[in-house]
């Protein structure tokens, strides 16, 4: 049995596909709308520190901090901010002295640093640290805006309170993210079974058909499988005309071969069962049985002949001959039948012909359609064989005065066993296989064959094979 890998089910590809986009799809809204979310809780913070920094340089000036920065009320409340921000605030003198620091690092130190001097300059300075999760502000320390600068208000505060929060609703997100996971599971399985259900019915569909003899089509709910469908319906089809023929075939075969057997059977018999048989009926029952065993020997001839041919062309053993000899050969074979049948044998050849030919099937089939010009003819009668070429094909032209064919036989003539009008099948021997065989072999030449027939009047066949074999075709059969 043919081993089907993990991944060749089509049904599980297309749920993971589904599954891949959807769970893409989500992480990537997360990440955004959760980055988004963060941007704008910092900027709200940074919005609120720098009031509130603006809010203290006011009450800096007011209390005259800057001079006298020893205020209770303002240190602590420096204090409670800071411990509020979870951070530092540092306050700058216009000497750049440091004089108050909630951390109590850099007091009485100088601090020139660049948003330092830009708020000296009248600068409100605010910026997010995303290393540390900052926000840092500086803004100026002056009695209103347009005054001068007289020192700078330093904060930074900790953004780790609205992270926390962010995280918690990170939490929330996840969670949601595994309910919507499951649904995204049952959601994919059901587009998955529902896409690949049309190809499943398809398939249990033509998996029920059983015989040639079960005629109804297989038919299909959907436009995308009906082609499959219709495809297997036409094989179905032909698998049926190709099964009934070789029924009828085989049947025909047997009805053939076990016809001489039958004669040569009753001769047999009916000379054991007389006392004494004098000599002349004795040797004229045994012509009759030798008569019987050669068309049994003639059929089975026929048959094996038949059988090659079917390997096709890769049988052929194709030659460069001489045409011309080789009809002169096949009608010099022909000429005793031909007497004892009272028809002429005409023979022209209208220029020499060389082709590429199987000789033997050449032969065979040529041999074939004169025998029946002589056979199925009056007597007296004749047949004439045209051989002529262009520069591609050579043609071959034989008519006979014969009896012709009905048109409603003309039809079966090629068919294996086929035998026209009874009347005279009788009497002309023959198994009805050497037409098949003779259409066969000008088709593995890539040939062709045409008939016309009036009854009463004669029959013509017209053979064409091309000079220059082309083995690269497929074979026609
Ligand atoms: N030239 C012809 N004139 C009249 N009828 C013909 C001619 N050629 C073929 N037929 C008809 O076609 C039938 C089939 O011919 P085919 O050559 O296949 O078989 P056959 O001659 O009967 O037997 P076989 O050739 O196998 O010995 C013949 O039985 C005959 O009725
Ligand atoms: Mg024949």
């Amino acid at each position: 049995m043919k081993r089907i890998g993990f991944l060749r089910s089509f049904r599980l590809r297309l749920f993971l596909i589904i599954m891949l986009v959807g769970v893409l799809t989500a992480e990537v809204m997360r990440f955004a709308q959760l980055g988004n979310y963060r941007t704008q809780l910092v900027s709200e913070k940074t919005m609120e520190v720098l009031e509130q920094a603006r809010i203290i340089a006011n009450r800096l000036v007011n209390y005259n901090y800057l001079q006298n920065p020893s205020s209770e009320v303002i240190d602590s409340q420096l204090e409670q901010l800071s411990m509020l921000y979870e951070g530092r605030i540092i306050v700058i003198d216009e000497n750049f002295r440091v004089i108050e620091d909630t951390y109590n690092i850099s007091l009485g130190r100088i601090m020139i640093g660049e948003e330092v001097i830009r708020c000296y300059q009248g600068n409100t300075i605010s910026n997010y640290d995303e290393s540390s999760r900052y926000v840092e502000v500086a803004v100026p320390i002056q009695a209103m805006v347009g005054h001068e600068v007289e020192g700078v208000l330093l904060i930074s505060a900790s953004t780790d309170d609205i992270f926390r929060g962010a995280d918690g609703i990170g939490r929330r997100a996840i969670i949601l993210e595994l309910v919507y996971l499951v649904l995204l599971i049952g959601i994919a399985a059901v587009i998955a079974s529902v896409i690949v259900r049309p190809f499943d019915r398809v398939s249990k569909a033509i998996g029920s058909v059983v015989s040639f003899d079960d005629e109804t089509p297989v038919v299909s709910d959907y436009k995308e499988t009906q082609e499959i469908v219709d495809a297997f319906n036409k094989l179905r089809q032909r698998l049926k005309v190709l099964d009934d023929s070789r029924q009828e075939f085989v049947s025909n075969v047997s009805h053939e071969l076990k016809t001489p057997i039958a004669s040569i059977k009753v001769l047999a018999d009916s000379l054991n069962v007389q006392e004494e048989v004098p000599t002349e009926v004795y040797k004229d029952f045994m012509q009759d049985i030798s008569a019987e065993i050669d068309r049994e020997n003639e059929i089975i001839t026929d048959l094996l002949n038949l059988v090659r041919m079917e390997k096709g062309a890769a049988d052929l053993r194709v030659e460069n001959r001489s045409i011309n000899e080789l009809m002169e050969q096949i009608v010099k074979r022909l000429g005793p039948l031909a007497r004892k049948n009272e028809v002429d044998l005409i023979l022209e050849s209208r220029r020499p012909v060389n082709a590429d030919i199987d000789e033997v099937k050449f032969t065979q089939a040529v041999t074939n359609l004169i025998e029946n010009g002589i056979k199925y003819n009056k007597h007296p009668g004749w047949v004439k064989i045209v051989l002529d070429a262009d520069h591609q094909y050579m043609t071959l032209d034989i008519s006979d005065s014969g009896v012709g064919i009905p048109e409603a036989e003309l039809g079966h003539i090629y068919e294996r066993f086929y035998r026209g009008d009874k009347s005279h099948s009788k009497e002309i021997s023959g198994t009805g296989l050497g037409l098949s065989l003779t259409r066969k072999a000008i088709l593995l030449h890539r040939g062709s064959i045409d008939v016309t027939s009036t009854v009463g009047e004669g029959t013509d066949f017209i053979v064409k094979i091309p000079l220059s074999f082309i083995r690269e075709q497929k074979d026609k059969k």
